[in-house]
């Protein structure tokens, strides 16, 4: 069987699937070669995330992805968040097919880049090497 157990339930039935009105950051990236875009919304207090959404559209492993990574990093400090890699949601999802990796690297992406936008609208310094290659650009 191509993908695991765990990537069918969370691409039949995804966690955290919306949008959080009013979230304090926002992340949205693409992917070029694919074209597909996903979106994350955090709600953080206290330096937690207390709520997070995802809207993707794109593959089943993006849906997949996205939805794991909303799971891994609920009620996480962000200094944790922060720590989120595709290999972790990779991992946590029983992996994926080689020619899937670049759609958890998506879900990644787009944690990181609500991150830096909740850093930004706060005022909040961070070490610019930390978000390397956000900017999407590209896809607007
Ligand atoms: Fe584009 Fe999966 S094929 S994110």
């Amino acid at each position: 069987m191509l993908y695991s157990e765990k990537v069918m339930d969370h691409f039949r039935n995804p966690r955290n699937v919306g949008s959080i009105e009013n979230a304090d950051g926002v992340g949205e990236v693409g992917n070029a070669k694919c074209g597909d875009i996903m979106k994350i919304y955090l709600k953080i207090d206290d330096n937690v995330v207390t709520d997070v959404k995802f809207e993707t559209f794109g593959c089943g492993s993006a849906i997949a992805s996205s939805s794991m990574a909303t799971e891994m990093i609920k009620g996480k400090p962000l200094n944790e968040v922060m720590e989120l890699t595709n290999k972790a949601v990779v991992q946590a999802l029983d992996g994926l097919p080689a020619h899937k990796l670049h759609c958890s690297v998506l879900a990644e992406e787009a944690v990181k880049s609500a991150l830096k936008d909740y850093y930004d609208k706060n005022g909040i310094a961070y070490d610019p090497k930390q978000f390397p290659d956000l900017s999407c650009e590209s896809c607007h």
